[in-house]
């Protein structure tokens, strides 16, 4: 079934549609929502801009999404993960640690320019499966210096990029 590799490339305004959808599946988000934050993100990929995405295709089709926004200015060098989502039928096959890994890349080289910096994420995978050890997995470990309030069941995380010290332990 699955003779071709994962690719995972700038997600493409063509592929908006399958986007919204897999969002919409992912986070039971409105189509219209879905939409707005679709618009932005695929406005900031056509400029590399604050807001970007990449998107995960196995024989063409569209299996998951990262979308992640810069932060980074002067008091601030970090990046947030704004949504990953992988299409229900595909996960467990590490397509999401796949789509984290290219969006570490991205902002280490090209936002932090390989400099000292940070990517937050809110954890909802912890919202259904407060066990969920997901993003810890990848290295991310609770924000204990957030600067925002954590969202109901579902923490800040934060992980360290271009430096091997724990963020958290620096607050
Ligand atoms: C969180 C998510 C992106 C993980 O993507 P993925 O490609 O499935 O990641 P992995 O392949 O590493 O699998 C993650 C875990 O789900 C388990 N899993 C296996 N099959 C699964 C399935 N059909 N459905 C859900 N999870 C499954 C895996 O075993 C793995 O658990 P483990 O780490 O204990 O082995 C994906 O589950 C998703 O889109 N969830 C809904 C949206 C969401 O919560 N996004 C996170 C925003 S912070």
């Amino acid at each position: 079934m699955d003779n071709k590799p994962l690719k995972i490339k700038f997600l493409e305004a063509a592929q908006g549609p399958e986007a919204v959808k897999l969002l919409r599946q992912a986070f039971r988000l409105s189509e219209r929502n879905a939409r707005n934050f679709m618009d932005a993100v695929l406005a900031g990929n056509r400029f590399r801009g604050r807001k970007i995405a990449f998107g995960a295709t196995l024989n063409g089709k569209l299996v998951g999404i990262v979308a992640c926004e810069r932060l980074i200015c002067a008091n601030d060098n970090s990046a947030e993960i704004m949504d990953l989502a992988v299409d229900e039928d595909y996960r467990g096959r590490g397509i999401g640690p796949q789509l984290m890994d290219k969006a570490e890349t991205y902002i280490a080289r090209e936002w932090l320019k390989g400099r000292f910096g940070s990517v937050r994420l809110k954890d909802a995978t912890k919202r259904d499966n407060p066990h969920s050890q997901f993003y810890e997995k990848l290295g991310y470990e609770i924000d204990n210096n957030p600067g925002r309030l954590p969202c109901g069941n579902e923490p800040l995380m934060v992980k360290a990029l271009n430096n091997a010290e724990p963020v958290a332990l620096r607050a």
